[in-house]
C-alpha cells in the first residue's frame, strides 16, 4: 500500500491571500498527521510566495512524521536545507512565472549542478528525491547520480483529455515504475492527483508513496482537513 504525503502549499497560499497569521500550515500539517498521513511536503520556493522559512523551521520542530521539503538546487534554497535537516528533500525544477511546478527535471541536462547539490544535501544525511517524468533517461541518469528515490511527474497523467490517453500514461507510468525498481530505485508519483484519478496510480506495483496537494486542501473547505485527509487515505489503502 503506498503511503500519502500530504502536500500543505495551499494553506498557506490561502495566508498569503492576506498576508496576516490564518490558517497556518503548520496547524494544518499537525491535523494532517493526526487524520494518518505518512508525511509532509511543503515547497519552499525562491519567491516565498507561500511556504516561508519560519514555516519549515516550525514544521522541523512539530512533526512526529516525516517532513519532505520541496525546493531547486538554489543556493540559498539548498543553505536553508542544509541547516535545517529535513528527512527528505525533493528537488523540483522552479520557475518564477508558473502557478504550480510544470515538469520534472532534466536530470541529463543539469546533471553536474545536481551532482553538486546532492552531495551536499547527502552529507547533511538527508533523504533525496528527484521529480522527473516518468522518463527511461532521466531514471538511469538519477541512478548514475546516486539519487535514492524518484518522484514521477503525474501531470500527463492527470490532464489527459480522452480515456485512451489517460490509459497510455497509466500505462507508461507503470512501465516506468518496473523499471526503476529494478533499478533499485524508490518510486513515488505526484501532481494533480485528485480523489477520482489517484486509485490506479495507487495500485501500480512498487509504488511507495504518492504526493498529493491541491485535491486534498480544495476538498477540505468543504468537509475539513481531517476528513479529506481521511477519504484519500481510503482510496490509496483500499488496494486488495
Ligand atoms: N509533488 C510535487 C513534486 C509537486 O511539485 C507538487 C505540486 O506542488 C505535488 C506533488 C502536489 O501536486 P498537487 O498539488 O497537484 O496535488
Amino acid at each position: 500500500m503506498p503511503l500519502l504525503g500530504v502536500n500543505i502549499d495551499h494553506i498557506a497560499t490561502l495566508r498569503q491571500a492576506r498576508r496576516e497569521f490564518d490558517p497556518d500550515p503548520v496547524k494544518a500539517a499537525l491535523v494532517c498527521q493526526d487524520a494518518g498521513a505518512d508525511s509532509i511536503v511543503a515547497h519552499l520556493r525562491e519567491d516565498r510566495r507561500h511556504i516561508n522559512d519560519d514555516d519549515v523551521k516550525r514544521l522541523r520542530r512539530a512533526l512526529r512524521i516525516r517532513f519532505n521539503l520541496e525546493m531547486s538546487i538554489n543556493p540559498g534554497i539548498v543553505a536553508v536545507a542544509c541547516r535545517l535537516k529535513p528527512d527528505q528533500v525533493t528537488l523540483v525544477p522552479e520557475r518564477r512565472e508558473e502557478l504550480t511546478t510544470e515538469g520534472g527535471l532534466d536530470v541529463k541536462k543539469g546533471f553536474n549542478k545536481l551532482k553538486a547539490c546532492c552531495r551536499k544535501l547527502a552529507d547533511k544525511g538527508i533523504d533525496i528525491s528527484l521529480f522527473i517524468a516518468p522518463d527511461k533517461v532521466q531514471i538511469e541518469k538519477t541512478k548514475d547520480l546516486g539519487v535514492p528515490i524518484v518522484e514521477f511527474h503525474t501531470g500527463s497523467y492527470a490532464q489527459a483529455r480522452t480515456a485512451f490517453s489517460r490509459q497510455q500514461e497509466l500505462k507508461r507510468l507503470m512501465g516506468m515504475a518496473a523499471y526503476a525498481t529494478k533499478l533499485g530505485l524508490t518510486v513515488n508519483a505526484g501532481h494533480g492527483l485528485k480523489y477520482h484519478n489517484t486509485l490506479p496510480v495507487a495500485l501500480i506495483r512498487g509504488m511507495n508513496e504518492l504526493n498529493i496537494g491541491h485535491s486534498i486542501i480544495s476538498r477540505a473547505a468543504f468537509v475539513g482537513l481531517k476528513q479529506a485527509v481521511r477519504e484519500m487515505i481510503t482510496i490509496i489503502k483500499a488496494r486488495s
